[in-house]
């Protein structure tokens, strides 16, 4: 690290530090590249690195710092804003995507852990000009209001039918519970759902 002329650090090299240890002492953290079993994780920045996301079926190669988060990396890196920022502190799931066919908040966890997953976002969703059968319901139910938890939304019920079929509108409920809506448009979402998972009213 370099000092200033002070012989001070600067946040950012101290961040930088700080994570680079952790990569060391930790399995996966943020600054290392998740190794096979057995291996040690590569250390990998502070500064920008080469990351190739595997993003609805096609490879997207770009430049991250270590630190940034699968969600900033859609949005911000890829162009892919349909993967919406709430809270940024995995509390809201308007971030929600599927990596590997698991809904995973893309707030929480760092692009390059992501390298080789297979990563769905709500651009990649519909089959071409066909939408998915979660997205008709959504349209159908009258599922949103604003629409800014919509995406997140859809996704996390995609990956909820993924997990098991619920059979009842409470289990629903229950499944969609970390998908907020300010908008409180949950008796429309809990019918699309409930369609699509074919639950009788
Ligand atoms: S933005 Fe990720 S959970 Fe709210
Ligand atoms: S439709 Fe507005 S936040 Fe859900």
């Amino acid at each position: 690290m370099e000092e200033d002329a002070k012989g001070r650090f600067s946040r950012r090299q101290v961040l930088a530090a700080s994570t680079a240890l952790a990569a060391a002492t930790t399995v996966a953290p943020g600054g290392a590249r998740p190794a096979a079993a057995g291996a040690a994780p590569e250390i990998v920045g502070p500064g920008e690195v080469r990351v190739a996301l595997r993003v609805n079926g096609q490879v997207r190669e770009t430049l991250v710092e270590p630190r940034v988060t699968l969600l900033d990396a859609l949005r911000e890196k890829l162009d892919l804003t349909g993967t919406k920022k709430g809270c940024d502190h995995g509390e809201c799931g308007a971030c929600t995507v599927l990596v590997d066919g698991v809904r995973v908040k893309s707030c929480l966890t760092l692009a390059i852990m992501r390298e080789g997953a297979e990563i769905t976002t709500i651009e990649g969703l519909a089959d071409g000009s066909r939408l998915h059968p979660m997205q008709v319901a959504f349209l159908e139910r009258d599922a949103f209001q604003c629409g800014f938890c919509t995406p997140g939304q859809i996704l996390s019920a995609v990956g909820l039918l993924k997990e098991g079929r619920p059979r009842s509108r409470d289990e629903i409920r229950e499944g969609m519970s970390g998908n907020l809506c300010r908008c409180s448009a949950y008796p429309n979402i809990v019918d699309a759902v409930a369609d699509v998972a074919e639950v009788p009213r």
